[in-house]
């Protein structure tokens, strides 16, 4: 049946399906859970790479996500709820995030058609970030497996023994490379999305927050080796006591710990 005289007339529009909201909800969602994954992993960067400032310094870290300085005795468990829910919010965001991914071949050669005549960096950026993101799929999904059902196995030796002879080193040098360009191009994206940082000139603020990116994702790469080389050396140098478990000089064994 023909609208056209209706709708003009404005018989039906009540009627019209109305638009959506889902869409623009789904992309604030991944917005926020990108943003707070973001925030996370530059958190997650400096507690890991305290084994740079020394074992004791690693070793106190780790304590303290166990509660081990508030509750008096360690609580791996705890490091398992923030694990499961750091788990939850990636795959809350991988799941929305499939949405941008080109859904058939046509979807995908058009978009590399676009890309190539564009040769605009933002949409290779884009590109970048889709190929990391799907990458981490599979990457994260290890990793926070293993920390979730195995909390209790973080410290200087046991990651160390884990990156040297444990076979996890492959996996974390990928992941490394894949999470930082990730999220370094995330959070850009989001800031000129968002529009946050704009100046007057919105080029100008542009240019400055790509340089800001880079300066940023440089800076976490650095770290992120130098973290990988340090936990990489520990595990070499502990490599015939399988299982060794540090303990800080200055510790005085809790008496609850022996209990448990
Ligand atoms: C609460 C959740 C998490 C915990 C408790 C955690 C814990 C750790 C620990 C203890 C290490 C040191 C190596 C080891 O012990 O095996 C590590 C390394 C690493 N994690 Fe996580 N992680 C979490 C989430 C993530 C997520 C979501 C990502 C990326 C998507 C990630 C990426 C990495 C990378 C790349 C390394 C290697 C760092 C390096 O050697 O430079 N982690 N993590």
């Amino acid at each position: 049946m023909d609208s056209t005289p209706n709708v003009i007339a404005g018989v039906g529009l009540a009627d019209r399906p109305r638009k959506s909201r889902w869409p623009a909800r789904m992309d604030l969602a991944q917005s926020l859970t990108g943003l707070a994954l973001g925030l996370f992993m530059w958190g997650h960067m400096f507690f890991v790479s305290s084994i740079l400032l020394g074992k004791d310094a690693m070793w106190t870290i780790t304590k303290f996500f166990e509660g081990y300085f508030i509750l008096g005795t360690a609580y791996p468990g705890i490091v398992s709820v923030v694990v499961a829910t750091v788990f939850a919010l990636v795959i809350v965001h991988a799941f929305l995030a499939m949405r941008k991914f080109p859904a058939n071949y046509q979807q995908y050669r058009t978009f590399m058609g676009h890309r190539k005549l564009m040769a605009h960096e933002d949409t290779t950026l884009w590109w970048v970030q889709a190929l990391t993101g799907f990458l981490l799929f599979f990457l994260a999904a290890v990793h926070l497996y293993q920390m979730m059902m195995h909390p209790g196995d973080i410290g200087p030796y046991q990651s160390g023994e884990r990156i040297w002879s444990g076979g996890w080193g492959p996996l974390y040098i990928v992941m490394l490379l894949a999470v930082e360009f990730h999220g370094g191009i995330g959070l850009y994206r989001l800031a000129v999305k968002w529009g946050w940082f704009e100046g007057k000139d919105a080029n100008a603020s542009r240019k400055r927050l790509k340089t800001l990116k880079w300066v940023l994702t440089a800076f976490f790469l650095a770290l992120g080796v130098a973290t990988f080389v340090a936990y990489a050396k520990i595990g070499y140098q502990i490599r015939d006591q399988k299982g060794a478990v540090y303990t800080p000089s200055w510790v005085v064994p809790n008496p609850m710990e022996k209990a448990k």
